[in-house]
């Protein structure tokens, strides 16, 4: 892939990012189209997150360009880039961890993902909430109504990571970037992270989703991108990806390498 496609929601092209002399995207090309659940896997340290990071305005590609809902938003500041309609949820969970699970989304429906708690604050007060009802409603759709007072802090791991979902559907994205969102979660608590993505794809944004837990990648995604070494080196139906040898090489490498 050369260049972006109208077609395409999100696209990469040629993007290459580098820290020092390590490069962490090494010529990546790749495409999302329009609806569902689109897989991004691979080991550690194979550049999902530093890929997020470009889509996001993070960090700005080194070379390549970035391109959503036909427009180029390489190297873009992080709130215009969500104003256009992607919102994103954190590895390192990044709830406010002193504010109610409540405050926390009607917070997140005008915020920037990195605006600091006082900034939030301040933009809640100032639009005095006819907005209260979509929170509830969003909280309904998580499963955390009972836990509305709750301080973010207070909530299990399970429950944290729901609430940054929260926070991430109040924006209302047309796409939701989710990095690794069932990492740390017990069995059963993935299993319903993996439901609830299952329905927020279904009721709207197209989903772009890092994750290792390989049962939940299978039954979710439509479509799957597998990296390593920064690079793209196979994507398709799940099926094709399970049977791809250089994806079995690259997962069997990198447990040899971690063994
Ligand atoms: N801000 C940074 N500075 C330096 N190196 C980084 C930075 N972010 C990521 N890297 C490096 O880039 C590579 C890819 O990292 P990352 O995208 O986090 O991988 P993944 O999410 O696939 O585990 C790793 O080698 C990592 O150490
Ligand atoms: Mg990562």
């Amino acid at each position: 892939m050369t260049r972006a496609e109208p077609q395409d929601m999100l696209s990469a092209v040629a993007v290459t990012k580098a820290f020092g002399a390590h490069l962490a995207l090494d010529n990546l090309s790749l495409a999302v189209t329009k609806g569902g659940v689109i897989g991004l896997i691979g080991p550690n340290g194979s550049g999902k997150t530093t890929l997020f990071n470009a889509i996001t305005g993070i960090h700005s590609p080194t070379s390549g360009s970035l391109h959503f809902a036909g427009r180029d938003i390489t190297g873009r500041a992080s709130e215009r880039i969500a104003q256009l309609g992607i919102a994103r949820t954190f590895q390192n969970l990044k709830v406010f961890r002193r504010l109610t699970v409540f405050d926390n989304v009607l917070g997140a429906q005008n915020s920037a993902s990195d605006m600091t708690m006082w900034q939030m604050l301040f933009s809640v007060r100032r639009n005095e909430t006819p907005r209260r009802d979509r929170v509830e409603h969003i909280l309904e759709r998580v499963g955390l109504t009972d836990r509305r007072h709750a301080l973010a802090q207070d909530l299990p791991l399970g429950e944290q990571r729901r609430l940054e979902l929260a926070r991430a559907l109040a924006r209302e994205p047309e796409l939701l970037l989710l990095d690794e969102p069932a990492g740390g979660m017990t069995p059963q608590e993935t299993d319903t992270m993996a439901e609830l993505i299952h329905d927020v794809a279904e009721a709207g944004p197209t989903v772009f989703l890092i994750e290792h837990k390989m049962g939940m990648v299978m039954r979710l995604c439509r479509h799957i991108v597998v990296l390593n070494f920064g690079r793209k080196i196979a994507e398709g139906t799940p099926k094709q990806v399970q049977s791809d040898a250089a994806v079995r090489e690259a997962y069997l490498g990198s447990v040899a390498r971690h063994a």
